[in-house]
């Protein structure tokens, strides 16, 4: 079997994307119509124009701007049940997804659609093909951590439908340590904790992730390699790093996927996997992401099993289920 039809083939694992990333185009338009709400783009070629980001920034300005089509609990479910196919077309068995509350709820729309929407989506998945999923909703890091609080008690009320909160947004200048408390709340609420880190942001906020938000996983993590003690924290832990390589690169992390550290990670033993981030904005699923980085940093066979492991490995399945997956790859 080629290497690429065994990406194609494999079962396969994502932890690291965003619901609202998974917006395509075509939904945007479909949904502003439904909606009747304006949107800055005239149509789909002017759309994929305005998906020339610069960095991080650049990206979130568009995100959420695209998101205000988002309105009732049916959107959010079009939404999810729309990536869930995808999925199934990937081979993707297990999915754990991130939403932005916040970029909901501050327009006014109920944090009851948004999450029941997304769930009732995954249920349907569950049942008509078998795909397995976590949910984990995200703060705002943006934001004041009093506006977390809030969100928070929101979710309380769905603690049967929310595994764990993460840390999304601006990274440069909200550093974890600005949610310490709003993390510990959450933790004493039994919620998975795992957080955005060294994206663009320095070692030093993968550090405070891990050691004041008690995160079981980073997400993106890719600045890890300019501090050696912190590679040997994670390596000797491992501690799963979530990377996104075609995120990375039209974020301008990198300059290009030839350049992407990825395998130097692999060669350290760090516990990493592929994710596709943002897929709708970032120009392809999973499996464009396996693929093009398999070519440009020659990845073998075995690396690329490697990764497909840690997917399922670093996943919040049970022990159990992980091995089971992992035996049929
Ligand atoms: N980084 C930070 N926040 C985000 C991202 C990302 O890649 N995607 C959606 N929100
Ligand atoms: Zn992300």
């Amino acid at each position: 079997m080629s290497i690429l039809e065994f990406i194609k083939k494999s079962p396969k694992a994502e932890l690291h994307l965003h619901i609202e990333g998974s917006l395509e185009p075509e939904q945007m338009f479909k949904l502003a119509k439904r909606n009747n709400i304006q949107i800055p783009f005239k149509n789909i070629v002017d759309v994929k124009k305005a998906y020339n980001f610069n960095n991080l920034e650049s990206f979130l300005k568009i995100y959420y701007e695209s998101a205000k089509i988002l309105i009732n609990e049916q959107d959010f479910f079009d939404l999810t049940w729309a990536y869930a196919l995808k999925c199934k077309e990937e081979n993707i068995v297990h999915t754990e997804i991130f939403f932005d509350p916040q970029a909901h709820t501050d327009r006014g729309i109920d944090f009851d659609f948004v999450i029941n929407g997304i769930y009732k989506a995954l249920q349907k998945a569950k049942k008509d093909f078998g795909l397995s999923s976590k949910i984990i909703m995200c703060f705002l890091r943006h934001l004041d951590e009093s506006s977390g609080f809030k969100i928070l008690e929101k979710a309380l009320k769905h603690k049967d439908k929310i595994c764990g909160v993460g840390l999304d947004s601006s990274e440069l200048g909200h550093p974890p340590s600005k949610f310490k408390k709003l993390f510990k709340k959450a933790i004493k609420n039994n919620f998975i904790t795992v957080a955005h880190a060294g994206e663009e942001g320095p070692p030093e906020y993968i550090w405070e992730a891990l050691n004041l938000l008690n995160v079981k996983r980073i997400d993106h993590g890719v600045q890890c390699l300019k501090d050696e003690k912190l590679v040997e924290e994670l390596s000797k832990n491992q501690i799963p790093l979530t990377v996104c390589p075609l995120s990375n690169i039209k974020l301008r992390v990198f300059d290009k996927l030839k350049d992407h550290n990825l395998k130097k990670m692999l060669d350290k033993k760090l516990m990493t996997m592929v994710n596709s981030d943002d897929p709708a904005y970032f120009g392809g699923y999973l499996n464009k992401n396996l693929i093009e980085t398999q070519t440009a940093l020659n990845l073998s066979q075995e690396e690329i099993k490697t990764l497909l492991i840690n997917s399922f490995k670093s996943s919040f399945l049970d022990e159990k289920k992980k091995e089971e997956w992992i035996s049929k790859i």
